[in-house]
């Protein structure tokens, strides 16, 4: 497993999305490392991590992740953001290693699981890319990916992630879109959370609506939700300095 690793302080480990890598994560190993030791790990098939042939679950990117930690030897509590899928494996975590957590950074994500028609979109993504390979599935993702003003604003940005999203390997999106498809629903535990949760959502979501975001902070106890203005799905790069602003806030008030 290849990850990032930089700074001190308390760990805050980072979870990318799909069908991304670690390297979504740049704006805040750069902005945060003063504050905390940053750990943001490809998933098992992205970035530069080894390749296993599937199925893939959010279950196993969770054990992989607490493997992670016992390999580093990170004994003490973390700190744990997940975005989007990041965010459905981060809340699977919490429900295998309650105890590795001190804090929780829910990202564009959201706790229900699949709905029907969410399913069928599923099954349809897996024989497209079967049939047209990743671009297909890239170039129908990335329009609703942004908010439009990153779109218009930030054509470099744009392309670094399409390029990250292009380097995806087929096996490893289709086992990503199944083990999506079969994930748990996770919005009965929410109540049940105990430590300090963040919530940071981009107001465009396109991928995820804004309401999820809101669903989640009124059912975590004591939960913080801040929906962060011109951004979409990639919140933390479509704002980033706002995003480690909040991020920042966070570990200061609540975490240390
Ligand atoms: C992600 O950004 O990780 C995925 O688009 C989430 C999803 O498809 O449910």
């Amino acid at each position: 497993m290849h990850y990032d690793h930089n700074g001190e302080g308390v760990p805050l480990v980072f979870v990318h999305g799909f069908p991304l890598n670690r390297k979504m994560w740049k704006p805040q190993l750069s902005g945060l490392s003063d504050i905390a030791q940053i750990i943001a790990p490809d998933l098992r098939g992205h970035g530069d991590s080894e390749a296993t042939p599937g199925p893939f679950s959010m279950d196993l990117f969770a054990q992989d992740l607490d493997s992670l930690l016992n390999a580093l030897d990170i004994n003490e509590q973390i700190v744990l953001c997940g975005l989007s899928m990041g965010g459905y494996i981060s809340l699977e975590f919490y429900k295998l290693f309650p105890e590795r957590l001190a804090g929780l950074i829910l990202t564009a994500t959201r706790a229900a699981g699949d709905s029907s028609e969410g399913k069928a979109a599923r099954d349809d993504a897996v024989k497209r890319a079967k049939r047209e390979g990743v671009e297909g599935i890239v170039n129908g993702m990335l329009p609703k990916l942004l908010a439009k003003n990153t779109q218009m604003n930030k054509p470099e940005l744009v392309s670094i992630i399409q390029d990250m999203m292009n380097s995806i390997s087929v096996n490893t999106l289709v086992a990503d879109l199944i083990a999506m498809k079969e994930r748990r629903d996770s919005t009965q535990i929410l109540g049940a959370i105990q430590i300090p949760t963040l919530i940071i959502h981009g107001a465009d979501d396109q991928i995820i609506p804004v309401e999820e975001a809101e669903a989640m902070a009124s059912a975590i106890p004591g939960a913080r939700l801040k929906v962060l203005p011109d951004a979409g799905h990639l919140v933390n790069l479509e704002q980033p300095v706002l995003f480690n602003h909040n991020v920042h806030r966070f570990l200061i008030e609540q975490i240390k």
